[in-house]
């Protein structure tokens, strides 16, 4: 009993304790095999009393040791490893999408709800899906290296160069199909201009077409105003000024009511109450012709809008660099829950 209560007492994470306590009880030369050795020498009716206690007492000798082996094994583990298995995890964070690709994908579903599908066209462009087709005349400033990237001269079609804009995709989609086209197209585009807060030489463009029998100006500011209701707020005016494109006729520029003063006037509307987004107009029949379309039997509007300067008016960003410098902690200000 003196040692029963020594052994329901013993504990340790020690290997080298557990060790001693295995040789004082279970060893060889142990207390256990004393006490059995004595056990021998008892008459008959006592082994059959005392072999019970016994048994007993080696079993609660061997299962002691048995869960102190288990126990002091985990720890030696965790000693060797160097870590404590039963700390929680660390969990990782997760990242947040690009701020540009919010907005992308805020006005493809916009006009996903309108019917538009999304077309997508290559970023190196012969000159004449950038431009001839789209009846940009010989002498046009955009075809000096000044304005554009060029990459190889001459051509099948004309010299290679850096889009300059997402117009070129109406081209390819309009060759490549047949009518009624509606489809929006977002993509990068690049400018030969400085660097600088206002400026950047590539940036993000959504282009819109919609060709069909019968489509009118009225068709394109109705598809435009119901999109900026839903992109900046029920109540967001907007307004048409006559404009000029190569390939739009008639064009005009669109502008919102200032996100920010909701036209009362303010720095980013400089006062004017507001704020320019967008370009547009019917598709030139002559550009229509160019892509293989009757314009007797079909008409048609197209528009395009910077993603920067939604993206600007949206989150009241002021420098366009912001967007390409892949700052942390700029980006994370974006976490959404997709
Ligand atoms: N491509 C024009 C630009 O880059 C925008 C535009 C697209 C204007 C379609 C009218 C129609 O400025």
């Amino acid at each position: 009993t003196q040692y029963t209560a020594e052994i329901n007492a013993f504990s340790t994470d020690s290997a080298d304790e557990l060790e001693q306590f295995r040789i004082r009880f279970l060893g060889t030369k142990g207390i256990i095999k004393d006490i059995f050795d004595e056990f021998k020498a008892v008459s008959p009716e006592e082994k059959r009393v005392l072999g019970k206690v016994l048994n007993e007492f080696k079993q609660l000798a061997e299962a002691k040791y048995q869960t102190l082996k288990d126990q002091t094994e985990v720890t030696e583990t965790k000693k060797d490893l160097g870590l404590d298995l039963t700390l929680p995890g660390e969990g990782f964070e997760i990242g947040a999408r690009h701020p540009l690709a919010l907005v992308r994908r805020e006005i493809v579903e916009i006009f996903n709800k309108l019917g538009f599908i999304v077309a997508e066209g290559p970023e190196i462009e012969d000159d004449w899906h950038n431009f001839s087709a789209l009846n940009f005349p010989e002498e046009h400033p955009a075809r000096d290296m000044q304005d554009t990237f060029f990459i190889k001269k001459g051509g099948e079609k004309g010299d290679i160069a850096l889009r300059t804009h997402t117009s070129s995709v109406q081209v390819r989609m309009m060759e490549e199909g047949k009518p009624p086209f509606r489809a929006i197209m977002p993509g990068r585009v690049y400018r030969n201009e400085a660097i600088s807060a206002r400026a950047h030489c590539f940036f993000h463009q959504v282009e819109g077409l919609y060709v069909d029998e019968n489509v009118s100006f009225a068709d394109l500011k109705q598809t435009l105003f119901y999109f900026v209701q839903e992109l900046y707020g029920e109540g967001t005016k907007v307004r048409f000024r006559p404009s000029y494109f190569p390939f739009t006729e008639p064009s005009a520029e669109m502008d919102i009511s200032c996100t920010i003063c909701k036209g009362a006037g303010c720095q980013l509307c400089k006062q004017s109450g507001w704020v320019e987004i967008l370009g547009c107009g019917m598709v030139d029949p002559n550009v229509l012709e160019n892509c293989g379309i009757d314009s007797k039997k079909y008409s048609g509007f197209a528009f395009g809008m910077g993603i920067e300067r939604v993206a600007n008016l949206k989150f009241e960003i002021k420098d366009l660099r912001l967007f390409s410098e892949n700052d942390a902690r700029f980006l994370k200000q974006y976490k959404t829950s997709l």
